[in-house]
């Protein structure tokens, strides 16, 4: 078992019988390692992201949720324009740097009405990033609410087992579903999609192929819970997933995804006294405390103890792991990744290039849009390449003639320790001869031309 450990941890890639393989194993080793690779991909940042949950109508049906349309024991509720705002406008005020819109699936509101509530949010101060988690939409919809403001958007496979998936959701389609996924990424949306675990007749091989599917699309975010049967749903008497295997799909997930965001999801909690912090242990770098008012908050119940979860005490309880309140927006990549030296090895140079690689993989929105502009020596004639190792660095864009230097900061550079690391880095860059111009990704989403400008002056 450790042999197939070893291997993820340094290639991040399994085959279907090593993660069944993984899935039947019951040691410790699996969840260290998910705990050693998220420490040294995404760092000890903990991102919170506020949940307001504004409507609890669904056309849908799925056998496992207490929200089905079918199910006349919900009372359903839809908030205002105006208190989906103000909730937001509070989460922000109280630090949260991301808001999740969530619903059924219903278009309660238009994509258009929802793109101006989209607009008034972004204009809150500091800007937050906005997920939305509202289900399967046209290509134009998610278009309209891209360009209003939403970075991410949250819509689970459930399933890859088409069998089990059909089943389970009357009337709707896994094609369509994966249409979706596909057009969210295309659409520069950070995605996120996960799986249930424990549905009846899901065996490990269809997990293991839920995995290689959050691989394949190469999701920026991964939620994984047990299902958990709602009473009042035609899957009322199953027996109900456990949480130990949720918390190992979870894991092999992390070693496969090293750095995207993983939740330690509510369902862990509800399932399972502390089982958010055991995920937090064992891969996971997110929660999203509900902030929805308790009024409502108690009509959205997918799942039985999903409203009793509560987030008193959080804090505390992350430190008491070690663990810190992140202070950005917490897009993928805005890790510690390119900062910090160890996980790349001091001086091994195959690895490096190695990382390199998989940095050029995995840009961040931000990286990707300056890449875009500069590459093919689209800007006077300069030949730049994007990730490129130097010594004991991989420095994000690089014109090697000009010996000049592009790197895009998220807000982890503000740490102190970090600060000190990127001055030591800086000064070994320029005793090298380059000069490094270092940007903010707010200023590449802002005043990009400005940037431009700045590096053809250099
Ligand atoms: N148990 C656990 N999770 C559930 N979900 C829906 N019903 C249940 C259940 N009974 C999850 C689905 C959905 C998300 C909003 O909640 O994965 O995508
Ligand atoms: Fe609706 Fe989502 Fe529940 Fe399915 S899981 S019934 S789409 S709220």
């Amino acid at each position: 078992m450790q042999d197939i450990i070893e291997k993820a941890k340094k290639t991040h890639i399994l085959s279907k019988n090593e993660i069944v393989k993984l899935l039947k194993n019951n040691s410790d080793d699996l969840f260290n390692a998910a705990d050693e690779v998220r420490k040294n991909f995404v760092g000890d940042g903990i991102h919170l992201r506020a949940l307001i949950e504004f409507s609890n109508i669904c056309k849908n049906n799925c056998h496992y949720c207490g929200l089905r349309a079918e199910n006349t024991n919900v009372e359903r509720y839809v908030l205002s324009k105006d208190e989906i705002i103000k909730l937001a406008k509070n989460a922000v005020d109280m630090g949260f740097r991301t808001i999740v819109m969530q619903s059924g699936e219903s278009k309660v509101f238009s994509a258009d009405t929802l793109a101006d509530i989209l607009l008034e949010i972004k204009k809150l101060n500091p800007t937050p990033a906005i997920t939305l988690s509202i289900g399967e939409l046209t290509t134009e919809e998610y278009k309209i609410l891209k360009k209003a403001g939403a970075d991410r958007f949250l819509l689970r496979i459930e399933t890859t087992d088409k069998e089990l998936y059909k089943k389970y959701h009357p009337n709707m389609d896994f094609e369509n579903r994966a249409r979706c996924l596909k057009d969210l990424k295309e659409l520069d949306y950070e995605v996120g999609t996960g799986c249930l675990v424990g549905l009846p007749e899901q065996t490990l091989e269809s997990l293991a192929d839920d995995i290689l599917f959050f691989k394949e699309i190469n999701a920026d975010m991964i939620g994984i819970g047990p299902f958990i049967p709602h009473k009042d749903t035609p899957l009322k008497d199953a027996k109900g997933g456990s949480f130990e295997l949720a918390l190992k799909v979870m894991a092999i997930t992390r070693l496969l995804l090293p750095n995207i965001n993983i939740p330690a999801t509510t369902a862990m909690e509800a399932l399972k006294e502390n089982g958010r912090i055991i995920a937090l242990q064992s891969g996971a770098n997110v929660v999203m405390p509900n902030i929805t008012l308790d009024n409502v908050r108690k009509k959205y119940e997918i799942y039985p103890g999903k409203t009793s979860v509560t987030y008193d005490n959080l804090e505390n309880k992350l430190q008491q792991i070690g663990r810190i309140i992140s202070k950005d927006c917490g897009f993928r990549g805005d890790s510690p990744l390119t900062l910090n030296p160890s996980p790349l090895g001091r001086g091994k140079h195959p690895r490096k290039i190695k990382q390199a690689r998989y940095l050029r993989k995995n840009m961040t929105p931000q990286e990707r849009k300056l890449w875009n502009t500069i590459k093919n020596n689209q800007i006077n004639n300069l030949k730049f390449k994007r990730q490129h190792p130097i010594g004991e660095y991989i420095v994000d864009f690089i014109c090697i003639e000009k010996r000049l230097i592009l790197e895009i900061d998220g807000g982890q550079h503000n740490y102190k320790k970090n600060i000190r690391y990127d001055n030591e880095r800086t000064k070994y860059l320029n005793s090298r001869g380059f000069q490094v111009l270092r940007f903010w990704n707010n200023d590449i989403d802002n005043n990009l031309e400005g940037i431009i400008e700045k590096i053809l002056s250099v």
